[in-house]
């Protein structure tokens, strides 16, 4: 069979024969893979970077899919830190760590959703105490992950949402998923009396938002959950002192380990019934898996990359 592998975490995979999957535990099964999305999770895998990197190579990337089991159910699959991902014909899950879908799904359209909706999607269900009435603030809400956050956190009972970015024409779109207010940068302040801040910005606009989000509060005594969930901007931040006794802020954050694997895959089936029902804007470029070196390296889209064996 075919698969995309890394040899060297500073060089694209490279398409090539590899050899067949092996099903070793008792949950193991060997699937045809139909669909998997190119995510920032799987790019720092690839090169080494992410806190979950094994450093093992080769490795196969990819770290979920759309795949059809030997019963031809088809499945979506999040896979564990393993060598062997999901950017080949064939791959091995665990099916304790997937989800039946209906027939009718487009894996294209799952694949390319799951890992940037989930983000949000557990953080305000496993991460905090998030209660319907809520306020949100979303810092990076023109990239994938930021657009799905706008829409579920209406999904799950935000009486208000608001979206900053840096691109003022790119936040124009995102009233039509639902938000009610759209903020730069600069004008954060406008978003002083949020109850959550879902944060995938993070680095020097993150910390530079935070005093005057944090003293344009009506109430500084209310309590502000600050989720850090991505690092767009970033892997550090500096975060003033004075941040955390300006006002009531409380620092979480949200991603594999401080969210335990048992609550993502909890979730699985809920928000894979929601992007099937059409309540998640989904962007999706399908790229046959035998083009991954050159769709590996060229300029990044709004659509996610999704590749097709
Ligand atoms: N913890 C979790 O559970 C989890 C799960 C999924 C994803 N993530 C993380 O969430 C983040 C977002 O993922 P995604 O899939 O949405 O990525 P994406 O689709 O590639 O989004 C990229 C967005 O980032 C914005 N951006 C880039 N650099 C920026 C900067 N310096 N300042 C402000 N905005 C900047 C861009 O905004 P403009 O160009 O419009 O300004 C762009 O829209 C990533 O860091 C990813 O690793 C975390």
């Amino acid at each position: 069979m075919h698969a995309a592998v890394i040899t060297a975490f500073d060089a694209p995979p490279s398409y090539r024969e590899h050899p067949e999957p092996v099903a070793a535990g008792e949950h193991d099964l060997v699937v045809d893979v139909l669909a998997a999305g190119l995510h920032h999770l799987t790019r720092a895998k690839a090169n080494g970077s992410h806190y979950s990197s094994t450093g093992a190579l080769p490795l196969v990337p990819g770290a979920d899919a759309v795949v059809r089991d030997a019963q031809g159910r088809l499945r979506y699959a999040a896979l564990d830190d393993t060598p062997f991902g999901t950017f080949a014909d064939r791959t091995v899950i665990d099916e304790r760590r997937s989800v039946v879908l209906p027939d009718e799904v487009d894996p294209v359209r799952i694949a390319a959703a799951m890992n940037p909706a989930m983000s949000s999607w557990v953080a305000l269900r496993r991460r905090i105490d998030f209660r319907p009435g809520g306020r949100v603030l979303i810092l990076g809400a023109t990239g994938n992950a930021g657009r799905m956050a706008v829409q579920i956190a209406k999904l799950l009972g935000a009486a208000h949402v608001t979206a900053a970015g840096r691109d003022p024409a790119r936040l124009a779109a995102l009233p039509a998923l639902g938000a009610d207010q759209t903020v730069t940068f600069d004008q954060i302040e406008r978003a002083a009396d949020a109850d959550v801040v879902i944060d995938y910005v993070w680095g020097e606009p993150s910390a530079g938002a935070m005093i005057p989000l944090l003293t344009a509060r009506t109430d500084r005594g209310a309590p502000l959950t600050w989720i850090q969930i991505g690092s767009l901007a970033g892997r550090t931040a500096p975060i003033p002192s004075a941040a955390l006794r300006a006002a009531r802020l409380q620092l979480v954050g949200s991603g594999i380990g401080s969210v335990p694997a048992r609550h993502f895959l909890e979730e699985l089936p809920a928000l894979a019934a929601a992007v099937t029902r059409g309540e998640i804007d989904v962007r999706a470029r399908a790229v046959p898996l035998a083009e991954v070196s050159h769709a590996w390296t060229t300029a990044a889209t709004d659509e996610r990359i999704v590749f097709v064996p």
